[in-house]
């Protein structure tokens, strides 16, 4: 099939890639110049583990190519995703100005039937405004699909070839037929495609990820629970987890949830709620909890350091929001540097990815270490903001040697208390005693 994916960002990307994967012809549309021409001389231009293989391959299979010009890309094809960003506007509403511009222009160049898809996250309602947008100058017969992605960063490309579920809403049998063949070599493990009418696919997102952040959420306060009632976290966790009802993923407390796509979702499920009037309880809630989770190490840190943090350093391990992934974007580690610098001390971070991504937001503010031992030197306690691989099991001689102090502040629960017990650790995780 010739395929379209108009917008090359994370999800552009990644769907045009696996698509051209799978034996179809991709052409990616971007009106950034530099980036379609270092996408067509084979440069990535996102950090996605297991992309840039199939990426080059592609590429080099003459499979997967790159335009910034619109007519040209959409030229003789069947489908065309939309993969545009829709920012949260200042009332955390979804900015359509993009769809709806790519929108526009496609209703000036259409001339025989496609299949337009929805792949951004927009609110329920958007499909019928492509429609209406592309309608206004092309009179001929297309179809406007809303196909969510459910992508997680860092694992996105497995999330892509291998599906839970596939969710297509539209009214449109030809366009129905159309995905059905599309999408048929990624759910050969028998995952289903679920069709559905647009507004229910459109909602599908964004319940989706609420539901997780819901999840999520739950869980942080089941944490502080736990601390006030001296129970252990991880205990209730795998207590209620291996209920099937509840199931065991999506249930680790921290400092809160970050990335792209949580916190915006539910802030504009809030609002699509509130612009049918009514009021979405339990998601005000996990907003509110959640901007109170992202700062929950801190009466930990300051009741250490007797509310004088003043010339302390800090060793901070993690920036990215979450393992594997640059993204910095809503990272609890950003909130903690802030908090810290706030509060007179000082901040050396290590992190595999992001800190790029972090010296180009704050600057000199905070100092970026070579490795995560490079981090501790001189430090008066090391804080773990995110939980990637290599700091789960580190050396803790090198820790223990190099740290002013024994002290250990983990926003993510990555070490086990008995061993910091008995390496001599104060250790202060997240819904389980500290060791003292
Ligand atoms: C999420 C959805 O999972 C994905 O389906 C959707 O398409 C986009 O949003 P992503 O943002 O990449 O994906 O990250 P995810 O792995 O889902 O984690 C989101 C956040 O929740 C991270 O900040 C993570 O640290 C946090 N989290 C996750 C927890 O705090 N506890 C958990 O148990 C799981």
């Amino acid at each position: 099939m010739k395929i379209a994916v108009v917008g090359t960002g994370y999800v552009g990307l990644v769907t045009g890639t696996c698509f051209a994967e799978t034996g179809n012809q991709v052409t990616c549309v971007d009106i950034d110049k530099s980036k379609v021409e270092k996408l067509s001389n084979g440069q990535i231009t996102i950090y996605e583990p297991g992309l840039e293989k199939i990426f080059l391959r592609n590429l080099k299979e003459d499979r997967l190519h790159f335009t910034t010009n619109l007519a040209e890309g959409v030229k003789d094809t069947t489908i065309i995703f939309l993969a545009l960003p829709t920012p949260p506007g200042e009332d955390g509403s979804a900015d359509l100005k993009y769809i709806l511009g790519v929108a526009d222009d496609l209703g000036k160049i259409l001339t025989d039937y496609k299949v337009i898809v929805d792949k951004s996250t927009v609110p329920v309602g958007t499909a019928d405004k492509v429609q209406a947008a592309i309608a206004k100058n092309f009179k001929g017969e297309f179809a406007v699909v809303s196909n969510p992605e459910f992508l997680r960063e860092g694992v996105a490309v497995d999330d892509f070839m291998k599906p839970d579920r596939v969710v297509v809403g539209t009214s449109d049998d030809r366009a129905k037929k159309i995905m059905t063949d599309l999408y048929a070599p990624f759910v050969r493990s028998g995952n289903p495609v679920i069709f559905m009418d647009e507004k229910s696919a459109e909602l599908t997102k964004y319940a989706a990820n609420s539901f997780l952040a819901v999840k999520i959420s739950f869980m942080n306060e089941i944490a502080r629970l736990c601390e006030r009632l001296g129970a252990d976290v991880d205990m209730v966790r795998k207590g209620i987890g291996s209920d099937e009802r509840i199931g065991k993923r999506f249930l680790f407390p921290g400092i809160g949830y970050g990335g792209s796509c949580f916190p915006k979702d539910v802030q504009a499920l809030v609002k699509s709620s509130s612009e049918v009037s009514y009021d979405f309880e339990i998601l005000n809630a996990v907003m509110k909890v959640n901007e109170e989770q992202k700062l929950f190490l801190m009466p930990k840190i300051n009741a250490y350091f007797n509310n004088d943090l003043k010339g302390k350093r800090f060793a901070l391990w993690g920036l990215a929001f979450k393992p594997n992934t640059d993204d910095i974007r809503e990272a609890p580690a950003l909130y903690m540097i802030d908090a810290l610098t706030e509060a007179g001390a000082t901040v050396h971070a290590y992190d595999p990815e992001a800190m790029p991504n972090v010296k180009q937001l704050v600057g000199d503010k905070i100092d970026f270490a070579e490795s995560q031992y490079d981090a501790l030197e001189n430090a008066d306690a090391l804080i773990i903001a995110t939980e990637w691989s290599e700091f789960r099991t580190p050396e803790f001689e090198k820790i223990t040697s190099m740290l002013k102090n024994k002290v250990v502040f983990d926003g993510r629960n990555v070490y086990d208390r008995t061993q910091m017990k008995e390496l001599g650790f104060f250790y202060e995780s997240v819904g389980r005693e500290a060791v003292k």
